[in-house]
C-alpha cells in the first residue's frame, strides 16, 4: 500500500491492507478503529483555512500531513498539485485512495507515522496540517519532521483547532499536553523562517463530518527563506 518514497517511484493503487506501514501500531490501531466506526468520518470537503490560505500560491509540490480520507488531497491534485498524501490510518487512506482514483488522479500514498516516513528533506513547496493529531515527544520530533520537509522558499500551513490546548485533560481521554499545537512550532522557528500568519480566527468549516463543532482555527503559517 505504501509507496516507497524513498525510491521516488509513485504509487496511487492502493489494492492491497496488507502494507509496508512504518510507526506505531498502536497509533495505527486507534485511528483505524476511529474510522471503522463510520463510513465516513469527515465532511468530504477541503478544509477552509486550507483553501483560503494556498489562494496566492503557485501549485507545486505538497504533502498532506494526516490526509484522513483525503479531500485536501484531492482538491489540491485537482489544482494541479503534485499531491504526497501521508496518514497512519490504513482505513482512511483506501477511502482517500478511492477517491482519488474516481477523479482520474495520481496521488503519491505514504502510509506511515509523519516521525517514521522517509520522506526527501527540504523538497515541498508546502507542507499542509490540518487537524493532524501528532503525538508530542520530548525531542520535538513531529514539529521538526514538519518544519524539515519544506524546500527553500516554500510553506508551512499548520491549522489546529482553537482552545484545545489549553482544555483540561479529560479522565481516560484526551489530555491536550500529549499533542504538538502550533505554537511549538513557532516556537522552534529561527532565522532562515519568516512567520507570515500566526493567529486565532473564525473557522470556515466544511458543512457535516465530525468537528464540524469547532468554531475557531489556530493558523500558523510559516515560508522557510533558506
Ligand atoms: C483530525 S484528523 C484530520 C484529517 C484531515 N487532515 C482533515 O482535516 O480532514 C487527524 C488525522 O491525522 C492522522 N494521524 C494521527 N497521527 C498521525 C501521525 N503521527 N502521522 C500522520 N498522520 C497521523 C489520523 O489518522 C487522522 O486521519
Amino acid at each position: 500500500m505504501t509507496d516507497d518514497i524513498a525510491a521516488g517511484s509513485p504509487v496511487s493503487d492502493l489494492s492491497s491492507p496488507a502494507d509496508a506501514y512504518v510507526g506505531d501500531p498502536s497509533v495505527r490501531a486507534e485511528w483505524d478503529s476511529r474510522y471503522i466506526d463510520r463510513a465516513q468520518l469527515w465532511s468530504g470537503r477541503p478544509n477552509g483555512a486550507l483553501v483560503a490560505e494556498i489562494a496566492g500560491l503557485t501549485p507545486g509540490r505538497v504533502l498532506d500531513v494526516g490526509c484522513g480520507e483525503g479531500a485536501d488531497t484531492v482538491w489540491l491534485a485537482r489544482r494541479g498539485w503534485e499531491v504526497t498524501a501521508l496518514e497512519v490510518s490504513g482505513v482512511a487512506l483506501e477511502r482517500a485512495a478511492g477517491h482519488a482514483r474516481d477523479a482520474g488522479l495520481t496521488v503519491r500514498w505514504v502510509h506511515a507515522e509523519l516521525t517514521g516516513a522517509a520522506l526527501p528533506p527540504a523538497s515541498f513547496d508546502l507542507v499542509s496540517a490540518q487537524y493532524p493529531a501528532l503525538l508530542r515527544t520530548p525531542d520535538a520530533a513531529a514539529e521538526r519532521a514538519l518544519l524539515a520537509a519544506v524546500a527553500p522558499g516554500g510553506v508551512l500551513l499548520l491549522v489546529h483547532h482553537a482552545g484545545m490546548d489549553t482544555q483540561e485533560a479529560h479522565e481516560g481521554g484526551f489530555d491536550p499536553a500529549d499533542y504538538v499545537w502550533p505554537s511549538m512550532v513557532a516556537d522552534l522557528l529561527d532565522d532562515d523562517w519568516e512567520v507570515e500568519v500566526d493567529e486565532r480566527r473564525p473557522r470556515v468549516a466544511p458543512e457535516g463530518g465530525a468537528g464540524a463543532h469547532h468554531t475557531d482555527d489556530m493558523v500558523l503559517r510559516v515560508r522557510r527563506l533558506r
